[in-house]
This record gives structure tokens, sequence and C-alpha cells, in this order.
């Protein structure tokens, strides 16, 4: 689908008309309520609370967070957000705290501050487990710290804190466990972790962006919820993501640091240049208020009990999906999700092709996110589970059911062996966007049209491949995808 008027156009347009085209383009897009979708949507179920949230980021949209002496509202609204997030993370009031765009922005500024505070070493590293966020990859990469990824336990998809621990030196600058892993909802060892960390002076950042505003609540609603925040000794920062369980509009996530200092390393200044003196807390220089805003009404307008309500049902959802998977002649629930993420892998004893159940469920209606099989851990298929998901389980579970008893007598799947040979005769150095775009079809890929969504060719191709390989076709894409070249 293209928009009825591309580029720009010679005289303005009404907003009427430009609305129309919005509605228009969206409309192959997943749906963002409805709990059809499976990952990157999180919704409260309440419009009053979206209302709340949409009218105060309008409110605030043209205000620029550049300069927060221009614009104090910025300071007052971020200092009440961080000051409601750190109470219930284990700091108080006083927790100094940054407002960023999201988890990836939050993670990049803790890993520069770690960084930062310790400019003596030449060569900076973190210790991560696999399973952390792709974002600490990112944030290595960025800012040029090696990220030395640590083997989980292959049973529970937990941290190991003796591998953790083994694996710093004199240059690790910063340890990260999750609260939980998005990719398996479970929660590393963060005390043994932390208390290691520290023992040898290292700072640990706990990546609470999915579990910063769930697992408190879930915590109330009576699950098992190991300490994972500032309460902990040894955790120097935490990051939790408004934008997830807190229900707020994207764009929104905080970043809380145990001391003062450690702030101050994440902040960037530069008074070298003959322009306004910049000192800049996040990422981003100009920046809308908007998110901010946004994020604040979401919080103010759900309130405690708001969230406690969220919990309980999100809670409720998360055990009825799981004993319902379960049930499920060919699949397992891989680990014992401590959140509301669960990720679906094959029994290894009558396996089902995931990624061909992945269609059939999309094709049903409910999209679920595949992951691949990495660093020996085996595919799955990912769902987030939030407050508003517990009237839909059964129509879920329904789905699930139907699609496995599609894909079941299909077998495991093989890895397309043609494709991957062709891939590795390929000169990549001198394909450009188009001819990688041309060779997309026969690969019996289709961007837009009818068959866009039956993605298990793909999933299959990238699984089979090594991570350089999976890392090369993607980049490639996505590069395709912007280009002129692949039809919407
Ligand atoms: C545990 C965890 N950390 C970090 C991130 C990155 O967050 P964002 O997508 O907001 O940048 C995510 C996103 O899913 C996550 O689940």
């Amino acid at each position: 689908m293209t928009a009825t008027h591309p580029g720009l156009p010679e005289t303005g347009r009404a907003a009427a008309d430009l609305l129309a085209d919005l509605a228009a383009l969206t409309a192959a897009d997943l749906p963002t309520r409805g709990e059809r979708v499976s990952a990157y949507v999180y919704d409260t179920g309440r419009p009053a609370v979206r209302q709340a949230a949409h009218e105060a980021y309008l409110a605030m949209l043209e205000v620029n967070g550049l300069d927060p002496t221009a614009f104090p509202s910025v300071v007052a609204l971020e200092r009440q957000v961080i000051g409601a997030t750190a109470t219930r993370l284990g700091g108080s009031d006083a927790t100094p705290g940054i407002f960023t765009s999201g988890g990836t922005e939050s993670i990049i500024l803790a890993v520069k501050a770690a960084r930062d505070a310790r400019s003596d070493i030449a060569e900076p590293e973190i210790v991560v487990p696999i399973t952390a966020h792709a974002a600490f990859h990112k944030a290595g990469t960025y800012l040029r710290v090696r990220v030395i990824a640590v083997p989980v336990d292959p049973t529970t998809f937990k941290a190991d804190p003796e591998a953790m621990a083994a694996a710093c030196t004199d240059a690790t600058v910063l340890v990260v466990a999750s609260a939980p892993s998005y990719a398996h909802g479970v929660i590393d060892p963060v005390e043994r972790i932390a208390a290691d960390a520290a023992a040898r002076g290292i700072p640990c950042h706990v990546d609470a962006c999915v579990g910063g505003y769930l697992l408190p609540w879930l915590a109330e609603a009576g699950a098992d919820v190991p300490p994972f925040d500032l309460s902990v000794p040894g955790v120097t920062s935490l990051t939790a993501d408004l934008h997830k369980y807190g229900y707020a509009p994207k764009g929104a996530s905080v970043l809380l640091f145990r001391d003062e200092a450690m702030r101050r390393s994440a902040y960037f200044v530069c008074a070298s240049w003959p322009g306004y003196p910049v000192v800049n807390s996040t990422v981003q220089s100009s920046k809308g208020a908007g998110p901010l805003a946004g994020a604040w009404a979401t919080m103010q307008a759900l309130g405690a009990e708001g969230y406690r309500e969220l919990g309980r049902s999100t809670l409720s959802a998360t055990r009825r999906l799981i004993a319902g998977v379960e049930a499920i002649d060919g699949l397992v629930v891989l680990g014992k999700p401590e959140a509301a993420l669960v990720a679906m892998g094959a029994d290894p004893a009558s396996p089902l092709d995931l990624w061909a159940l992945a269609d059939e469920s999309r094709s049903r209606g409910f999209f679920l996110q595949p992951q691949l099989s990495a660093a020996g851990l085996p595919a799955s298929l990912h769902l987030t589970l939030t407050g508003a998901s517990e009237q839909g389980i059964e129509e879920i579970l329904a789905v699930l059911r139907a699609s496995a008893d599609a894909v079941r007598p299909l077998g495991p799947g093989t890895p397309p062996a043609d494709l991957i040979a062709l891939i590795h005769e390929l000169d990549f150095s001198t394909l450009d966007d188009a001819g990688f775009a041309a060779l997309l079809p026969m690969a019996g890929i289709e961007v837009g049209g009818e068959s866009s969504g039956r993605m298990a060719g793909v999933n299959r191709l990238l699984d089979a491949l090594p991570v350089e390989g999976r890392e090369l076709i993607v980049n490639r894409f996505l590069s395709a995808l912007y280009s002129p070249y692949l039809g919407q």
C-alpha cells in the first residue's frame, strides 16, 4: 500500500485528508490493540487511561527537552516519574535517574556511565549473560566496549553466577543481570551476581526494562519474585521501561542509579563549540516532551490500584496460557517463566515446525514472535501477555491448538539446503540493494501482498545460518526494504 500523495505536495493538504492516508497505510500493520499480537504492544484495555496519555502527550508535544532551564515543566515531570518509579524499585524520591526514549537508550547510557566512571581502563569490557537483551551488544558496538556473553543454565535459561564471576577481569566495568530476560521471561540470580560483582568493586546493572513496572505487581498478586531491584546490595543501576508494563505510549523508559556520580557519568557535556553549551542527560538532544507527559499521565491515570489490578490479571493470564500450551502435543514451555513472557519451544520428543506454526497462527489472526536458536539454546515462539490478555486466553489457546493440529503432519521442518548453498556462493561485496531485492522472490520471500505474512521460509533459513550469515542477511534485507526496489 502506498500513500495516495507521495512526496511533498505543491500546496498544503487538509488534516482530514492526511489522516485518511495514515489510516490507509496502517491498515496493513499488525493491530496495536485487541491482544492479537504477542509482542511489541502493551494494552491496559482501559480507554480512559489511553485518552489521558494521548491528551497529555499532545499537550507537551512542542515543549523541547533540550533545555530544562527554558522548560522547567520537563524537570518537574521527570522528577515525579523517576521518584514514583524508584520508590517502587528499592530506591526513594531522592534516587538519581534519567528519563529516556526506551530500553535501548537507557541501556546505552548505563553502559556509558559505567565506562566513563572507569576512564582508567583503556579497553573496557562488560559481562552479560548470553540471554541479555541485544541492546547491550548495541551499546558495546556504539561505545566500543567489549561484550563478554556468558552461557546460561541450559535448563532454567538463567545466568550462571559462577561463570559470570569467572568472566570478570580487571577490565570489567559492568556486570549485567536481567529481571526478567526477554526471550524466556526468567529472572537471573541478581543477589549472587551483584554480590560477586561488588566483592570485586565492579558495578552491577539490572535490566528490568520488562520487569520494572511488572514484577512488583506480580509479587503483590502472589507470584514468587526474588529480590531484583536497588534494594539488593551491589546493584548500582537499573532500567525499567514505561512503554512496556508501565503501559505508556512509546518513547518512555527510566534509568536509575544508586549514586549521583554515576548519573553524572552518563551525561554528555560540550562547551568547546561556538554555540550554546550542550549538557544532555540522553543520547537525544532536542526532544519533544510528549513521551514524558504521556508516561506521567499514564502513571497518574492508572495509579497503584490500576497497576495492581493489571498485575493480577496478567499473572492469571500467564498461568492459564502456560497450562494450556503444555497440554498441546509437540509444544513445550521453555524454562519456568517468572513474569509474563513465555517462550514456546518444540517438544524434542515429537517436535513441531515452529515457523510453520507461527504462519498458521498468523493466518488465524494471531501473531507470534519468532525467536531463533542461539548459543546452544533452542528456537522458540514468544508471547508477551499484558493486563488485557486475560479475557482472550481461551481464544489464543484455541488458535494455538488448531495451528498445531495443522502443522503436526508436516513434521519438524528441515533447513532449506539449496538456499543455504546459494547464499554461500553469493559474493555479497558486489551485490547491491537492487540485486539483493531481486533475489528475494527466488527465495520465496514476498514483501507486501497476500503472502507477506508467511515467514516460515525466512525463519527456517535464518535459523539454519551461523550468526554472521544471519546478521549479513538481515542487514541487507533492511536496506533493501527502505530502497525503491521492494514493492510495498
Ligand atoms: C529485557 C529488555 N531489555 C531491553 C529492551 C530494549 O527495549 P526497547 O525496545 O524499548 O529499546 C527490551 C525490549 O524488548 C527488553 O525486553
